[in-house]
């Protein structure tokens, strides 16, 4: 394992040794990627939608534990703007909480409604979000720091699309806690340019789907590591939800429809639904459903562990900052 090589307020904040988080991957993070994350000195987050019970959910945060030997590790809990969406949240929370787990990160919408239950348990919790707005607000709610995103990100990347690198010149500057840049990071450059603007950190989701503890069948990542930055599409702006996935045939139905500006969520449904992605994942045919893939997919060149990975971020971050000293004046 590549030894510490920058202490921040994220390194600091989770008790890391390097400042890279990784986010939750729906279906994708689970112990065996979380707690491989923990070990190679990151921070990763199960995202508990991914399992079929919460016994099933808690079953994988004991095993977590276990893989990380005691390490602390974190949950993903993806608000929703709908109320009865966000009841089944609440018992993945409290399931969290019982199991001792340490940080939560939050997503989508305002994380504002679990913030008592979450400060009374003593967690910290990370607020990842697309606008120095909503970072602000979530702030205001008592957050202990934000990943911002930029319109790079699979997933979720928001609405007003700005570029990661207007996000982390805007946001450390204009927040008081620590901030992680996310959205097409994947490499160690990227990270120390992340630390130029003065973030703490990097959060990666779609470099680490090759990951060799990654769940998916080989085919598929195969498949990602063979694509290049162009290989995404952005699809389902039309209910104003825009989507960062993989070019395949899907998406390009999925854009047909918005094209035709068709807007009955029942004609999108059997092509965006989370379980067409996780068929994906599990036969390896990556053109069924609407994988979540971001333009940090042409960094995912190989399937490697996650250790392996940070260890080529790591390299690339310390020859970039020698680089960067021969050029002072
Ligand atoms: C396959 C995949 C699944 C994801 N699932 C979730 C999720 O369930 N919850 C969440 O908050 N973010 C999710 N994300 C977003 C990531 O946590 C992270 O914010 C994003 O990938 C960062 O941008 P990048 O893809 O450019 O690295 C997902 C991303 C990918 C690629």
């Amino acid at each position: 394992m590549t030894p510490p090589l920058f202490r921040t307020r994220i390194t600091e904040l989770f008790g890391i040794d390097h400042p890279i988080l990784c986010g939750g991957l729906m279906w994708l993070a689970d112990a065996a990627y979380v707690g491989a994350v923990v070990n190679a000195g990151g921070m990763g987050f199960i995202t508990p939608r991914s399992f079929p019970t919460a016994e099933a959910y808690r079953d994988e945060l004991r095993k977590c534990r276990a893989i990380t030997g005691g390490k602390p590790f974190g949950v993903n809990i993806y608000v929703s703007t709908r109320p009865e969406a966000n009841e089944a949240l609440g018992e993945f929370l409290d399931i969290a909480i019982e199991e001792g787990v340490a940080f939560v990160e939050t997503a989508g919408y305002s994380p504002k409604i679990f913030m008592p239950r979450i400060k009374d348990a003593g967690m910290i919790v990370i607020h990842k979000c697309t606008t120095v707005r909503h970072a602000e607000s979530a702030v205001r709610a008592g957050v202990d720091a934000i990943a911002i995103l930029g319109a790079e990100a699979g997933g979720h990347p928001g609405m007003d699309m700005i570029g990661t690198m207007v996000q982390g010149a805007l946001a450390p500057a204009a927040l008081d806690v620590p901030v992680v840049l996310a959205g097409g990071m994947g490499t160690g450059r990227q990270l120390l340019a992340a630390l130029a603007l003065g973030a703490d950190g990097m959060l990666m989701g779609s470099r680490m789907t090759v990951a060799q503890e990654i769940w998916a069948h080989d085919d598929y990542k195969r498949h990602v590591a063979e694509t290049s930055q162009a290989d995404t599409r952005v699809v389902m702006s039309i209910f104003n939800d825009n989507s960062r996935v993989l070019d395949n045939e899907t998406a390009r139905k999925v854009l047909a429809l918005e094209a035709e500006g068709i807007d009955d969520f029942e004609r999108y449904r059997p092509l965006v639904e989370g379980t067409a992605q996780r068929l994906a994942y599990e036969t390896g045919d990556w053109r069924m459903g609407t994988p979540s893939m971001g333009q940090s997919c042409s960094f995912a060149d190989d399937i490697k562990s996650v250790e392996a990975i940070f260890d080529d971020i790591l390299a690339d971050a310390s020859a970039h900052r020698d680089r960067l000293k021969t050029l002072a004046v």
